[in-house]
C-alpha cells in the first residue's frame, strides 16, 4: 500500500482501555497506528488484527516507557513501516494509589518512571522526530484539579506532564506542532476500577453532575478533536474530560 499521503500516530500503552480506545478511534479518522504495548502483546496483536480487518494500518511495538532506548526503538519502528510520525499520544500510565504515610519508595519511583520520565521519554523523541504539522497530546488527569486523598503521587506526575505540556509548545514554535494534554477524570477501565468496591465506583461515578463514569471512547473523542483539523487552534492547553467533576 502507498504510505504518502497517510498521517501516523504512535499511542503509548493502546494495548487495553483508554489507549486500546484511542487507537480505534484514530485509525477510523485514517491515521496508521502503532499500537504501543508493555507486557500485553496478545492483547495489542489482537487489536492490530482488528484494525487491519477494518482496512487500516496498524502495528504492535514492544517498548517499556520508562526505557529511553526501547521509546527510540519504537519510533525507528514506526518510521521504518509508515515513513514517519505526525501524532504522538501519550497515554501509558499507571496508578498507585496510596496515602503519602504509607507509600513506599517503590511505589513513588515506578509512578515517576512510567508516568513523568515515560512522557518525557516520547516528547524528547517527538519534540526531535515529529514531522511538521504534528499534534502532541499528553495524558493528566482530573486528580490534579481534585487532589483527594491517596492520589499524592499520582497527581505530581501528572501536574509534572502538564507543566511540561506548556512548555515544549513553546519550544516547538515554528514547527506547527501543538502540544496539548488530556486530563480525564474517572474512566472505566482496569486502572480506575481495579480494587475499587462497587460502592465506591458508585460514589465516584456520581460526583460528576452527568453522573456517570467516562467510557474510554469519550476519552478518545476529545484525543480525535486534538489531533484532527478542527483542533488545530488549540495549543499548550490542558483539556478536562469528565463530565463536569470539577
Ligand atoms: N481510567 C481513569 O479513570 C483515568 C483518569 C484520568 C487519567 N487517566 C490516564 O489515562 C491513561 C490511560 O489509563 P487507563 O485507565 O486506560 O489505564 P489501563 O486500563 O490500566 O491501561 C494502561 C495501558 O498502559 C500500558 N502501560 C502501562 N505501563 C506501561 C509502560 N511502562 N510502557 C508502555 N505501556 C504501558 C498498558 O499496557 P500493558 O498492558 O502492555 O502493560 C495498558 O495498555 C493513563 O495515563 C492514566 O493515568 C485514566
Amino acid at each position: 500500500m502507498n504510505n504518502a499521503n497517510k498521517q501516523v500516530a504512535i499511542v503509548t500503552g493502546s494495548s487495553r482501555g483508554i489507549g486500546a480506545a484511542v487507537a480505534l478511534r484514530l485509525a477510523r479518522d485514517g491515521f496508521a497506528v502503532i499500537v504501543n504495548y508493555a507486557g500485553s502483546a496478545a492483547a495489542a496483536e489482537a487489536l492490530v488484527q482488528q484494525l487491519v480487518k477494518q482496512g487500516g494500518q496498524a502495528l504492535a511495538v514492544q517498548a517499556d516507557v520508562s526505557d529511553a532506548v526501547a521509546v527510540r526503538a519504537m519510533f525507528d519502528a514506526a518510521e521504518q513501516a509508515f515513513g514517519g510520525v505526525d501524532v504522538l499520544v501519550n497515554n501509558a500510565g499507571i496508578m498507585l494509589n496510596a496515602s503519602i504515610a504509607e507509600t513506599d519508595d517503590a511505589a513513588f519511583d515506578r509512578q515517576i518512571a512510567i508516568n513523568l520520565k515515560g512522557s518525557f521519554n516520547t516528547l524528547r523523541e517527538a519534540a526531535r522526530r515529529l514531522r511538521h504539522g504534528g499534534r502532541i497530546i499528553n495524558f493528566s488527569s482530573s486528580v490534579v484539579g481534585l487532589l483527594q486523598p491517596t492520589y499524592g503521587v499520582y497527581a505530581a506526575t501528572k501536574a509534572g506532564v502538564e507543566a511540561m505540556t506548556s512548555v515544549l509548545a513553546k519550544e516547538l514554535r515554528g514547527k506547527n506542532i501543538t502540544v496539548n494534554a488530556v486530563a480525564p477524570g474517572p474512566t472505566a477501565t482496569d486502572l480506575f476500577l481495579n480494587g475499587k468496591p462497587q460502592e465506591v465506583v458508585d460514589r465516584l461515578a456520581k460526583l460528576a453532575p452527568l453522573e456517570r463514569l467516562g467510557q474510554p471512547q469519550d476519552i478518545a473523542a476529545t484525543v480525535s478533536f486534538l489531533a484532527g483539523a478542527d483542533g488545530g487552534w488549540i495549543n499548550g492547553q490542558v483539556l478536562r474530560a469528565n463530565g463536569g467533576i470539577i
